[in-house]
C-alpha cells in the first residue's frame, strides 16, 4: 500500500483545485479549513500523490474525530480509504484517543457503508446539527 505522509498547505491547495474529483457535485469547500493542516497537521494524512486524504484531530474527551476523508475517483476501491483510517487511528491512539468518531448526512450511504465496513457503528441522531439537521454519527472503540 502507498506511503502516507503528513498533509501540507500545498496539499490542501491541490485538493481544493480538484475538489469534484474527490467529492463529486457536493460543495464541501467549507470542510477544508487550513487549520486542519496548519494546527492539526499531526493527524492530517495524504497519500504521496494526493490520491486520498484524511483530516482529523483528537478532542479533549479522548475522541479521535475524523473530520473529512476522501479518495480521488481514479483510486477508489483499492484500500486507500481504509489505509488512511488505519494511519489516523494509530496517530489518535498515540495521542490518547480511546474512541473514533465521524459524522455524515443520512443521504451519504456510500460513506455510511464504507465506515461500517471498516468497523464503525452508525446511529442516526435527530437534530444533531441543529433543528431539522439530522446526522448519522459513526463511532468505533479503539482497542
Ligand atoms: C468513502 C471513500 C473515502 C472510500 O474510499 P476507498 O479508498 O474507495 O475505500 P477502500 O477501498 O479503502 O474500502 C474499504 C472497505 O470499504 C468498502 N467500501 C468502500 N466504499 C464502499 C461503498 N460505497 N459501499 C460499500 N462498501 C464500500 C470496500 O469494499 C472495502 O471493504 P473490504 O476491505 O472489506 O473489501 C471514497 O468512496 C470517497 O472518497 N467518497 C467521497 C467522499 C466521502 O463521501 N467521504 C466520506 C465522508 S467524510
Amino acid at each position: 500500500m502507498t506511503d502516507l505522509r503528513r498533509a501540507t498547505p500545498n496539499d490542501l491547495a491541490a485538493i481544493l483545485a480538484d475538489l469534484p474529483a474527490y467529492w463529486g457535485d457536493r460543495d464541501v469547500r467549507h470542510l477544508h479549513h487550513p487549520m486542519f493542516v496548519r494546527e492539526f497537521g499531526d493527524t492530517a494524512f495524504v497519500s504521496g500523490d494526493v490520491d486520498g486524504y484524511l483530516f482529523g484531530f483528537v478532542a479533549p474527551a479522548h475522541v479521535g474525530y475524523i473530520h473529512a476523508v476522501a479518495v480521488h475517483q481514479r483510486s477508489r476501491g483499492s484500500g486507500l480509504g481504509r489505509h488512511l483510517h488505519t494511519a489516523f487511528a494509530a496517530a489518535a491512539r498515540a495521542r490518547g484517543a480511546t474512541r473514533l468518531k465521524a459524522i455524515t448526512g443520512a443521504a451519504n450511504t456510500e460513506s455510511i457503508r464504507f465506515h461500517e465496513r471498516i468497523g464503525f457503528t452508525a446511529c442516526l441522531i435527530t437534530d444533531y446539527s441543529g433543528p431539522g439537521q439530522d446526522r448519522v454519527v459513526l463511532t468505533r472503540d479503539l482497542p
